[in-house]
């Protein structure tokens, strides 16, 4: 799949028994392809991405990527740990954003194993180096995807550090349950497992606030079809986010694997339900799609032919002392633990 300084870039392959399929790359451990089946036993790609491999460097919305150090944005890019001060590349005007200029999803990560026990996995792994775009420490990272036989993709990640440093790592697909090619995702009945969601600045930056869901179009604790509410003037934030692209934060204790999220297309039948250990789940809704970049199949993508559903710490969490801690210290193990379930519903509607 083409080279990365002179590295060649790889696709791991993993199938079950029941015909699902993901392809993952070594360059940003990214998700390229998952073949899944609707209601009626047809199989189609659900994830944005690309072709080739190349086409990933060349543009960034990290489809399907592993965002890290840090998944979203850090304020100003800079943050103070243990009296000190870090400077981090900037990326997305002054802020750091999933990880700085060369981020995670742009590193060739080295495969460990491929395994095939309790389902298909492979392990990739990553060391970024003290200093990587001004974090402080080594960080050695692993990311495990494993395809159930039940239809379920499992991402753990682990990670250790040389010095205290922060550490965010999450998952950056694009959903479209109707098919990678359909166009629209956003009539699909979400469902998010959060009371309350961070409020933004213009920068996109949480005000600190956790604010309830009730009453608002950020309420989705019953099934809302995702556009319904989505043009809505009478709401500030939609119009900060350009659409949807705010952090909910998670019910339960987090550390403990969860449901955070489920999706329903009505095309397809087609359901992805998201289970986390991660506090928060940033709903994103493409809305940076501008109708320039061209996808799978030589297709156009526009604002909202994806949903993002990002099970990870809140954004800017090391200028929050409000936030739940996204610090490593040296000696500590850092996991997060993700789980994609899909099924789809027997009867075509
Ligand atoms: C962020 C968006 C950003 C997108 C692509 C999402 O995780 O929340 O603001 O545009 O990633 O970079």
């Amino acid at each position: 799949m083409g080279t990365l300084a002179g590295r060649e870039i790889l696709e791991c392959r993993l199938t079950n028994g029941s015909g699902t399929e993901a392809g993952i790359l070594t360059l940003g451990a990214t998700l390229r392809r998952l073949l899944v089946a609707d209601a009626r036993g047809d199989r189609d790609d659900i994830v944005l991405g690309f072709d080739t491999a190349e086409e990933y460097l060349r543009g960034r919305h990290y489809f399907g990527a592993t965002l890290g150090r840090y998944a979203n944005r850090i304020a100003g890019g800079s943050f103070s740990l243990a009296g000190r001060r870090h400077q981090l590349t900037q990326n997305d005007g002054p802020n750091c954003e999933h990880g700085g200029i060369e981020g995670f999803d742009r590193r060739l990560w080295t495969v460990d194993s491929i395994r095939h026990a309790h389902g298909a996995a492979v392990c990739l792994s990553l060391v970024s180096p003290d200093g990587d775009q001004g974090f402080p420490g080594e960080l050695r990272t692993q990311v495990t995807y494993t395809l159930t036989d039940d239809d379920a993709l499992r991402i753990d990640y682990r990670a250790t550090a040389s010095a205290a440093t922060v550490v965010n790592l999450a998952h950056h697909s694009y959903w479209n349950l109707a098919g990678a090619a359909a166009g629209d995702a956003l009539h699909a009945q979400l469902s998010i497992d959060a009371d309350s969601y961070t409020p933004v600045d213009t920068l996109l930056i949480p005000t600190g606030e956790l604010r309830p869901v009730a009453g608002s179009v950020f309420d989705f604790r019953s099934p809302q079809f995702i556009d319904s509410r989505i043009r809505d003037a009478s709401e500030p934030q939609l119009r900060v986010g350009r659409g949807y692209d705010h952090n909910f934060v998670l019910r339960g204790a987090a550390g403990l694997l969860r449901r955070a999220a489920r999706l329903e297309d009505p095309r397809s039948g087609r359901v992805l339900e998201v289970l986390t250990t991660a506090p928060g789940l940033q709903l994103y809704t493409g809305n940076f799609l501008d109708g320039s970049v061209i996808g799978k199949g030589r297709r156009l993508y526009r604002q909202g032919d994806g949903v993002a559903l990002e099970a990870q710490h809140f954004p800017d969490s090391p200028n929050q002392p409000g936030f739940p801690s996204t610090v490593l210290e040296p000696g500590a193990l850092w996991t997060s633990s993700t789980v994609f379930v899909f099924s789809a519903r027997s009867t075509p509607p």
